[in-house]
């Protein structure tokens, strides 16, 4: 059995900002409704050009920059996305050829909505810890990659000013002495709170589907602020690890009166969950790598730091980890160059 932490992150954001005011132009909604009920002031929507596929594919470059290694080290490559760019080929595998993996790179993507880069984090850990040296290259290449606004209702104001594209990605390095990542997750099959549409799909009637993106906010709000920190509180018990030793809770990115609840009924300080929806936007399965890498570019997390990583969102799904970070988580350029408004 081999332990894992990450070594490497990167993210990429749209070039186009949409301010609250711009929504204020689409919908009728204003820049207080939306700043107070959620936490966001603007987010990015991909321009010409982009796509979740584009994301993903800076993302993941930056992430193997920082990381320090060489496409043909990694031995997994998952793509955690609802919105991928096709429904086949899946993004993971545009990655092998994007970034010249190695044809023996493991590539899939994998969809639990908001929680999925923390069940795709899990999923490479395990791949990695059960199958020996011989069998499998010890780094893993985790992204979180949305293209939202492709799924939205333009004209519906109680989802269309949540959310935001954008793409997050870490390495993972596996190494025997290392410890293991832990992990608490669930589902609870639920297709009326949230529901983001497939192709033609059809109700178990047989109707035609809404074509965009539909939500019960109230009832995921209260799902929402029932299962982080359960699902939060429950990790550290299975680590053996006590919330105090924690550098950072990194939670998903959907509500800032979501992430509050956790801090109360967790009882952890503010600033180590502070998060940053307030440019980004709810950017579902984006979120927690999104996070994760801005924190590492800004200086607040480094080698040793422990975190906390936890998601909830349309399935029902949840899950979250404790993991660590260790070196290089660096330095290249490219890296350095990657964030911020100016993207
Ligand atoms: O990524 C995981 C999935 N998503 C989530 O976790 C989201 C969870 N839910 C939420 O974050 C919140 O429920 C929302 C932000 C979606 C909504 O906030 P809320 O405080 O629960 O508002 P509400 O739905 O109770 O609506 C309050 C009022 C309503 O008007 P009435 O019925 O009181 O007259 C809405 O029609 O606010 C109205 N409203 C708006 N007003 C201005 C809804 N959307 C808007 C808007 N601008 N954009």
């Amino acid at each position: 059995m081999r332990g894992v932490k990450i070594i490497g992150t990167g993210s990429a954001l749209p070039s186009r900002t949409v301010t609250n005011d711009d929504m204020a132009q689409m919908v009728d909604t204003s820049d207080e409704w939306i700043s107070t009920r959620t936490g966001i002031r603007s987010r990015r929507w991909c321009a010409e050009g982009e796509s979740q596929h584009t994301l993903a594919r800076d993302a993941a470059r930056r992430a193997l920059a920082a990381a320090g290694i060489a496409p043909d080290e990694v031995g997994v490559c998952l793509v955690a996305t609802f919105t991928a760019s096709a429904a086949t080929p899946s993004t993971a595998c545009l990655l092998q050829r994007d970034l010249g993996l190695p044809e023996d790179t493991l590539c899939f993507d994998l969809n639990a909505a908001c929680a999925g880069f923390v069940f795709a984090l899990h999923t490479a850990a395990s791949l990695l810890a059960a199958e020996g040296p011989a069998a499998l290259r010890p780094y893993a290449l985790v992204v979180g990659a949305e293209e939202l606004s492709r799924v939205m209702d333009m004209t519906d104001r109680t989802t269309c000013v949540l959310f935001g594209d954008g793409a997050g990605a870490a390495v993972l390095r596996a190494d025997a002495a290392w410890p293991a990542l832990t992990a608490t997750w669930g589902s609870r099959g639920n297709d009326e709170a949230l529901f983001a549409p497939g192709v033609g799909a059809r109700d178990d009637a047989g109707a035609l589907r809404p074509s965009y993106l539909t939500m019960d906010g109230r009832a995921v709000f209260r799902f929402a602020t029932d299962v982080l920190p359960r699902a939060t509180a429950e990790v550290l018990e299975r680590a053996g690890v006590a919330a105090a030793d924690v550098d950072r809770f990194i939670f998903h990115q959907a509500n800032k009166r979501i992430v509050d609840v956790a801090v109360r009924k967790l009882g952890v300080p503010a600033e180590r969950c502070q998060g940053n929806i307030d440019h980004t936007g709810n950017t579902s399965a984006a979120s927690v790598p999104l996070l994760l890498d801005e924190l590492v570019r800004t200086g607040a997390l480094g080698p040793g730091a422990r975190v906390v990583l936890a998601g909830f969102g349309a399935g029902l799904t949840w899950a979250a980890c404790v993991t660590e970070l260790a070196a290089p988580l660096g330095g290249a350029a490219e890296a350095q160059d990657s964030y911020g408004e100016s993207d």
